[in-house]
């Protein structure tokens, strides 16, 4: 698997498996949590490490499971999770010590390679002292490495020129429907990568139609152009699949190479 170097040195795989109906009754997002792990396991036999859970998905014992029941060793695991950015979570530290605490205890872990805020909020000094807390776990060995999801360029300047720690990645919504192209260029610009979340959905039928001469080309899937083309510019991605076939076709995207005509065709979708 291929890995980024975070701006602290650590190494996160760029392919992950999103996780957000996972373990819950009919695979619905609010559905009752059943502890079903068999998409984890057919994702982590495929050889996924990156897993994508949060405190809002209410699935991190569902992902703690699965990871402490393989055999693969925890080490090989990459696990990201986040806070979510509401009050009950994030009004004073010990709100945010015990919600990292719930984490740990949830995946049955004792440190969490990537913790991010899932929402920003509107009070940028709000923001900052929580991020201030997360370093804390940081400094503690809790959370090797910390981020964001879904800020803009203000939120993470904010972070940037007041925070130790800067943030290691910020995930963002991005696919053809929305690149979000401008937040992915500035996080690059100050060293935080960009984490596609909906790389596979959220867009037009046409889009897919539109893929297809190159999916013929490669002998891939409209979905696995995609993934590449991300990869390809260094954003990290977490397709979500339930299927164990589709779950093996996103991770096999590393084989082929877009040419500048085509990738510059696909930003246009
Ligand atoms: N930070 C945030 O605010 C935020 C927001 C949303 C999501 N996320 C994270 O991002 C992850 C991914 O996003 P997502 O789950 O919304 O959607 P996604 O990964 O873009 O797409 C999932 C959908 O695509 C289908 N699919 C997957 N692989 C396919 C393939 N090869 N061919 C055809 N269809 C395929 C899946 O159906 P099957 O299951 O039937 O294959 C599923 O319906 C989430 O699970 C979550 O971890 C984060």
């Amino acid at each position: 698997m291929k890995t980024v170097k975070l701006n602290n040195g650590q190494l996160m795989p760029i392919l992950g498996m999103g996780t957000n109906t996972f373990g819950k009754v009919d695979n619905n997002y609010q559905g009752d949590i059943n502890m079903d792990t068999k998409e984890l396991e057919s994702a982590i036999d495929a050889g996924y490490r990156m897993l994508d859970t949060a405190i809002s998905y209410r699935n991190e014992a569902v992902v703690g499971k699965a990871v402490t029941e393989s055999v693969v060793d925890r080490g090989e695991f990459f696990l990201v999770s986040k806070i979510p950015g509401r009050p009950e979570y994030v009004k004073d530290e010990a709100s945010i010590d015990a919600a990292v605490a719930a984490s740990l205890e949830g995946m049955q872990t004792d440190y969490i390679d990537l913790y991010l805020i899932h929402h920003p909020w509107d009070n940028l000094d709000e923001m900052l002292a929580t991020w201030k807390v997360l370093e804390k776990h940081v400094e503690n060995g809790h959370l090797k490495s910390i981020g964001v999801s879904n800020f803009n360029e203000e939120q993470l300047t904010y972070l940037i020129e007041h925070a130790t720690i800067r943030p290691a990645v910020n995930q963002v919504e991005s696919h053809p429907g929305l690149w979000n192209d401008e937040i992915i260029a500035f996080g690059k610009e100050h060293g935080i990568y960009s984490m596609s979340w909906g790389p596979l959905s959220r867009f037009d039928d046409s889009v897919r139609e539109k893929l297809e001469p190159l999916a013929n080309k490669y002998h891939k899937t409209w979905a696995q152009i995609l993934l590449n083309y991300q990869i390809d510019r260094d954003v990290i991605v977490i397709p979500k699949s339930h299927d164990a076939e589709r779950q093996k076709q996103n991770i096999d995207v590393f084989d082929f190479e877009l040419t500048q005509e085509e990738k510059d065709f696909i930003q246009t979708l």
